[in-house]
């Protein structure tokens, strides 16, 4: 049995991605797995665009790049794009209690499943959130109704070691009563 700790603990931003293509089989299982995530009254207010087509990708890198920032990627071979699906909405505004908006974390509950699931391939990923997104709606032909969420920016890492992560201490974050 698989350690979640331990996928956990080797799940790191990935900013130096191998000169290797990724498969399509183990893209394909990402997305399966991140289809079983749980959202707020099973409103699943996601679609995911994936990205594998090489010209395709480096035009989706270069929608991340400004002024220097995240030239990294322009090595990455394959996107999930996270898309907002309004269509799923009114389940989630059903689902508002307390004035609590659920889709967004249900959005950043299935991006994290898919670094997840592509750690556990032995891929590689990198959240992005700076991107150009009305230059990115237009290439993947997203309609203007639906926000685009997330990229996540996917490859074999040119080196898989671990580094220390710098995260608050567990006794500032949580408290066992
Ligand atoms: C919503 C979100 C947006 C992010 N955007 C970027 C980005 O545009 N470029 C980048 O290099 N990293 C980005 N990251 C990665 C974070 O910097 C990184 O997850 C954080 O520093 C923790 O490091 P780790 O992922 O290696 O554990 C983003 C992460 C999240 C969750």
């Amino acid at each position: 049995m698989s350690d979640f700790l331990d996928l956990a603990s080797k799940r790191q931003s990935c900013r130096n991605f191998a000169d290797k293509p990724v498969e399509h089989e183990k893209l394909l299982k990402c997305v399966e797995a991140a289809r079983l995530t749980p959202s707020a009254c099973n409103s699943q207010p996601w679609s995911i665009v994936v990205v594998e087509k090489p010209e395709l990708a480096a035009e989706v890198a270069k929608s991340t790049m400004h002024m220097g920032i995240n030239e990294y990627i322009g090595k990455a071979r394959a996107f999930f794009v996270v898309v907002e699906e309004y269509a799923a909405l009114m389940p989630a505004i059903g689902c508002m209690i307390d004035n609590q908006y659920f889709a967004r974390g249900d959005l950043g509950a299935v991006t994290y499943g898919l670094t997840l699931a592509a750690q556990s391939e032995g891929l590689g990923t990198c959240i992005v959130g700076m991107f150009d997104r009305p230059k990115l709606r237009e290439m993947l032909d997203i309609s203007k109704d639906k926000s685009i969420f997330l990229l996540v920016a996917v490859g074999y890492p040119e080196n898989a070691q671990v580094r220390n992560k710098a995260r608050k201490p567990l006794e500032e974050i949580a408290r066992f009563l």
